[in-house]
């Protein structure tokens, strides 16, 4: 080879390593800004979904999946026998009913199937149903078709902050406010300008889009960083839900394989590191009730297969960490939208923003905003939120819905934000936290003191039951709760949302409540654990019935999802 030729090809070598050692370290670098447990890898998560067997436990095997002896086996199951009983005669028109809807309703196809670990799902369907059907809501008890009264510790999803109340009147002063123009859509009616003003007021920016749920609200406003960035990428952190849109919700429950997210470590350095190194991050989604149990998913019983749940907000930590990524942000270009959906209203006036004192370049809200009806609100500063370029007339961000802005939506949403300016009501909105997490505490010590292996972790309002000794039979809890007249959501639980409305005496109730479901669980023992039982030896036994499973699926005695 002539001289120039080979310095030229030498050159052209370097440069190739170097692009090539470079893109490596952004590579390791990103490895390093994941979370190490499943959630933190979505790819891996849905992959490992895709090859798990389903089975069934039965017998002996339902009742001692532990390894308990037989005295304890004999224990479970006459509680589980007696809890049937109870279940099928107190909720025998709420479940006949609800029979009649199930098949053809794939909302309740689908929770029914996912409130206890799968192999112990059939036989808590069959006996342990209570139906999902109710008849009335009265102040904070809700009353199914056979007229029984459960506490609401469900909280609608989080909408209802101020008590079911207050939502019905809502709606109905919101409605009247707007029944003259009725369901006219496209145009605005006039009460939109109070909510406007009251919206940037409460956000601290500039303007506002409508739209008729939360997962809408947060689509729009990464397209619109999207838009405004021109890059691709978002940043969602480990375990945080931003509604049921793809892009936002790689792994599992998405079939989508290919997405332009990267699931980075709540709370972790290196995380910071990719803001500032990689040039296409258009945005960083952030959603406030990971306090409570950073780069861990929504605690759902599902997942309560034989490990501990643990949770617990360190304020002081997560406010310094949001500064941080406020800081990178601003610094790198990169948009960040607190999705406020959840948490909004419900951590003070000035939702997530205001509690941890970091301003978001876009907000979203929903849930109780809309005084019980529907809706998705994006907040954002002038220039985001702008869809269109003055010297590109084609190149535009579309977002139009149907129903955005719809009118009786927008007349609740003003009964709503009239009763946020209430002195009285923000005096109440600034105590929640405290009055909410000093019950906690309580509870806390309450467990304690009468060893029970049960604590509630606490976001003011939003509870998580924690479970500190790793056990296969937690997710019974809920059957307990139920029995003694509380109501969970279909992720049982592992989300407890009050409404603010709650008295003292009732709040006394649903205490004693917890604590006696939490008794009669330990006493049917539900709770026994071998001396020096590690959750080691559960993991094991786990992993054993797996291949089992997995063994007698590739030998065609069951259905596997491979055969399909
Ligand atoms: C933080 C957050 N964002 C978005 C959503 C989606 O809202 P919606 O269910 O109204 O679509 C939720 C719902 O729980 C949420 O908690």
């Amino acid at each position: 080879m002539t001289g120039p030729l080979h310095w030229a090809g030498l050159l052209l070598l370097a440069i190739a390593l170097a692009v090539l050692a470079r893109r490596a370290a952004a590579r390791l670098l990103l490895s390093r800004a994941k979370h190490g447990s499943l959630a933190g890898h979505p790819r891996w998560a849905r992959r490992l979904a895709r090859w798990l067997p389903a089975y069934e436990l039965e017998g002996d095997d339902y009742f001692g999946a532990d390894g308990a002896p037989a005295e304890i086996q004999h224990r479970r199951r006459a509680a589980f026998g007696h809890l049937a009983g109870l279940f099928a005669r107190r909720f025998a028109a709420t479940r006949a009913a609800t029979a009649e809807l199930r098949g053809a309703i794939a909302d309740l196809e689908f929770t029914s199937r996912y409130l206890v670990p799968f192999p112990f799902s059939r036989l808590v369907r069959e006996q342990l149903a209570a139906g999902s059907l109710l008849r009335a809501s009265a102040g904070r008890q809700l009353i199914d078709l056979d007229g029984n009264r459960c506490y609401d510790l469900t909280g609608s999803y989080g909408v209802n902050l101020f008590g079911y109340n207050f939502y019905k009147q809502c709606i109905a002063r919101g409605s009247a406010l707007v029944a003259e123009l009725g369901p006219v859509l496209g145009a605005l009616h006039p009460v939109v300008a109070y909510n406007l003003r009251r919206l940037r007021e409460i956000s601290g920016l500039d303007s506002v889009s409508f739209h008729m749920s939360g997962t809408e609200a947060v689509m729009q406003a990464v397209r619109l960083a999207r838009y405004h960035t021109g890059r691709r990428r978002l940043v969602r952190f480990c375990g945080a839900y931003h509604g049921w849109w793809g892009d936002v919700q790689p792994g599992i429950g998405n079939p989508q394989t290919e997405t332009d997210t990267l699931t980075l470590s709540e709370m972790k350095a290196t995380s910071l590191r990719v803001l500032e190194t990689r040039r296409d991050i258009a945005c960083v989604l952030v959603n406030p009730i990971q306090a409570l149990h950073p780069n861990a998913n929504a605690p759902g019983d599902s997942a309560l297969v034989g490990g501990p749940r643990n949770a617990g907000a360190d304020d002081a930590a997560y406010r310094n960490w949001l500064a941080r990524l406020r800081e990178v942000c601003s610094r790198r270009g990169i948009v960040l939208i607190f999705d406020e959906v959840m948490m909004g209203f419900r951590c003070g006036t000035g939702g997530a923003q205001a509690r941890y004192g970091v301003a978001a370049d876009l907000v979203t809200y929903g849930k109780s905003l809309g005084g019980g009806l529907p809706v998705g609100v994006v907040c954002g500063r002038a220039e985001l939120m702008r869809r269109y370029r003055d010297e590109r007339p084609a190149d535009i961000c579309f977002a139009r819905g149907t129903f955005n802005a719809h009118p009786y939506v927008m007349g609740a949403m003003h009964e709503f934000l009239r009763h946020l300016e209430k002195p009285e009501v923000q005096e109440q909105l600034a105590g929640a936290d405290a009055l909410w997490d000093r019950r906690a505490g309580e509870l806390n010590a309450a467990l304690a003191a009468e060893s029970l292996p049960l604590r509630v972790a606490s976001l003011g309002s939003v509870w998580t039951l924690c479970y500190p000794q790793p056990s296969r039979y937690h997710w019974m809890l809920q059957y307990y709760l139920r029995a003694q007249g509380l109501a969970l959501s279909w992720v049982g639980t592992g989300r407890l949302i009050f409404s603010l409305d709650y008295t003292a005496e009732e709040y006394a109730e649903v205490q004693h409540a917890i604590l006696e479901g939490a008794r009669q669980m330990q006493r049917d023992g539900w709770w026994w654990s071998a001396p020096h039982q590690a959750g080691a030896q559960i993991r094991r036994r786990l992993l054993r019935e797996t291949a089992q499973a997995w063994w007698r699926a590739c030998s065609g005695s069951i259905s596997s999802p491979l055969s399909r």
